[in-house]
């Protein structure tokens, strides 16, 4: 039971806990005005009694008033100023006023701080960032880059269908320091990885592992991972350039003149959504067995 009694004293929360402690401080001041009070009502009284006794010496007067009555006066003063402490000065300005005070300022400091902090917010819009993209994408050009037969043949078998070496020459210029995206086919299809160029592969197969690249699972991340990249180039194969389309901005195509057999195709350029901004010819020669126009296509 007692155990209880304590615990509930001490669950007292520090509110409460102040006001009656202030409460207390009020109850002692007040009691000792009162008595305070009291020993004024006997000490006049006392005085009273023994001035007005008959054997008393001649007392002496000042400004024409019995001492006593200075004193009785003097100590009513006191008294006054005692009780003004209490109810007024202790009231109005004691600690609970002084904490009013504190409590006043320090929110004027916290709505003021507020206000800045409103202002700062206002006047300096934080630039967007992103974890990943520190390229800004309205700069990022996504280039898709292939060779593409008359009826948008790639390859077969895992293959080229041409030999063209001024296109592998270009090709090598233009995503040379870049990133370059491609399935994991086409990757399969290289002698050995192109050099001074990022190889970011993309597989469903998660334990597919090499050290001439970075392997990938999605599109998102394969873009994401080419992020500090002003153009990187998506290098097919069928498969990839297909579910690239829609994100790309260029395509970069080297129209091959002529009918392939192949079983990899480039996907329709719908020319409602693209525009042929630039076109170079390369005839036919003693090592280019076809003739090809360099076309660059970029989103309407
Ligand atoms: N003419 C040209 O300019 C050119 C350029 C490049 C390639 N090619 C030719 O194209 C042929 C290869 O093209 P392809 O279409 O057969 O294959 P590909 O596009 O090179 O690669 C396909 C593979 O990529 C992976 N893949 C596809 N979409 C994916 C996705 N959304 N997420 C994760 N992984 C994904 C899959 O790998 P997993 O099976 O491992 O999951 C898929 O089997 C070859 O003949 C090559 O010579 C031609």
């Amino acid at each position: 039971m007692f155990g209880n009694k304590k615990k509930n004293a001490s669950a007292i929360d520090p509110e409460q806990k102040e006001l009656i402690e202030n409460a207390r401080r009020r109850i002692k001041q007040k009691r000792l005005l009162f008595t305070h009070f009291v020993v004024f009502l006997i000490g006049s009284l006392g005085l009273i009694i023994i001035a007005n006794r008959p054997n008393v010496a001649d007392i002496p007067r000042i400004l024409d008033i019995q001492w006593w009555i200075w004193v009785i006066f003097l100590w009513l003063l006191l008294l006054a100023y005692h009780a003004f402490n209490v109810f007024i000065t202790n009231r109005l300005l004691g600690p609970e006023w002084e904490k009013r005070q504190y409590d006043l300022l320090v929110q004027k400091q916290k709505d003021r701080i507020a206000q800045l902090e409103k202002k700062v917010q206002k006047e300096f819009v934080a630039p967007k960032t992103k974890l990943v993209l520190d390229q800004p994408e309205s700069q990022r050009k996504i280039t898709m880059i292939a060779a593409a037969g008359a009826n948008n043949e790639l390859g077969k078998d895992g293959d080229l269908v041409w030999h063209l070496p001024d296109d592998f020459r270009r090709f090598k210029e233009l995503t040379t320091g870049h990133h370059i995206i491609m399935g994991r086919k086409t990757f399969e299809s290289f002698p050995k990885p192109l050099p001074n160029r990022t190889h970011i592969i993309l597989t469903k197969d998660t334990h597919y592992k090499t050290k001439a690249g970075i392997v990938v699972h999605d599109l998102e991340t394969a873009l994401a991972t080419a992020a500090g990249d002003d153009q990187p180039f998506i290098i097919g194969g069928g498969e990839i350039y297909k579910q690239f389309l829609p994100m790309a901005d260029v395509i970069e195509l080297t129209r091959v003149h002529g009918s392939f057999e192949s079983d990899t195709f480039f996907p329709n350029i719908d020319e409602s959504k693209w525009k042929l901004v630039n076109s170079l010819h390369h005839p036919a020669d003693d090592k280019h067995k076809h003739s090809f126009d360099y076309e660059t296509w970029v989103r309407k």
